[in-house]
């Protein structure tokens, strides 16, 4: 079975300290950095683009950086993802006229390549594709905003993409992303998920007065990981 990655979703970081605050999750035991770009258009916000990537990698971070396109089109803007340090890069199938094209650019760019799935999209879009996928994201809330409410429907979808990963046999990781806190974290792992982003459950936890605030978090999510794996 695969490791267990906890991924801070850098929208719910204090963004005027953003290379500190993602040095600091990273400290507290976090694994990869998930990195959400909205356009204002396939989503209806707007965040952050390439040069805030390269900015991050030039201020020392060194964990893989997963770069969540909510862009419309995809293709364009992966290159310049690719030249500024992304680790994965993944997007939503909607937002490309060809996804077996921009999946296999994301690796000729010497990136990992993934699908994303909207809580309405249909696993079908693996089927032809499968081989050309290095992480398949499942979102639990619709995508464009921090802070919602995981919708519980995704659940039984982790399971069916953790069949269909299985049965292909091949090394994919299965992400989970949106409304992912201590308390149903577990529940997730437990579906089948290995790839864990939260945001305002881990970010939030550093507004409060306690300094140790990101490793109680991070550490109680790990403490959830691993009675799931004991269960
Ligand atoms: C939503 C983003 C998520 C979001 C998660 O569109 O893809 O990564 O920031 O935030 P929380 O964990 O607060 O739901
Ligand atoms: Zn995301």
């Amino acid at each position: 079975m695969a490791d267990f990655q906890i991924a801070p979703s850098i929208l719910s970081a204090d963004f005027a300290r953003l290379g500190e605050e993602v040095s600091q999750v990273l400290a507290s035991g976090a694994d990869i950095v998930h990195f959400d770009v909205m356009d204002n258009h396939y989503v209806p916000n707007l965040t952050i683009g390439p040069q805030v990537c390269e900015a991050l990698i030039n201020h020392g971070i060194t964990a893989p950086i997963d770069i969540h396109l909510m862009v419309k089109p995809v293709d364009r803007i992966i290159p310049d993802f690719a030249a500024a340090g992304a680790t994965y890069i993944t997007f939503h199938p909607e937002a490309s006229e060809q996804v077996d094209r921009s999946l296999q650019l994301i690796r000729d760019e010497g990136c990992k390549s993934g699908l994303v799935f909207n809580p309405a999209t249909s696993l079908d879009y693996l089927e032809w594709v499968i081989d050309k996928v290095d992480m398949v994201l499942l979102m639990s809330v619709n995508p464009g905003f921090a802070g919602q409410t995981f919708i519980p429907a995704t659940l039984e979808k982790l399971r069916q993409a953790r069949a269909i990963i299985d049965a292909s046999g091949r090394d994919i990781r299965l992400e989970v992303d949106g409304g992912v806190k201590v308390d149903n974290i577990g529940e997730t792992a437990k579906a089948g998920a290995d790839t864990f982003v939260a945001g305002s459950a881990i970010f939030g936890a550093g507004q409060s007065s306690d300094p140790n605030s990101y490793d109680t978090v991070i550490g109680a999510m790990r403490q959830e990981l691993s009675n799931a794996r004991n269960h």
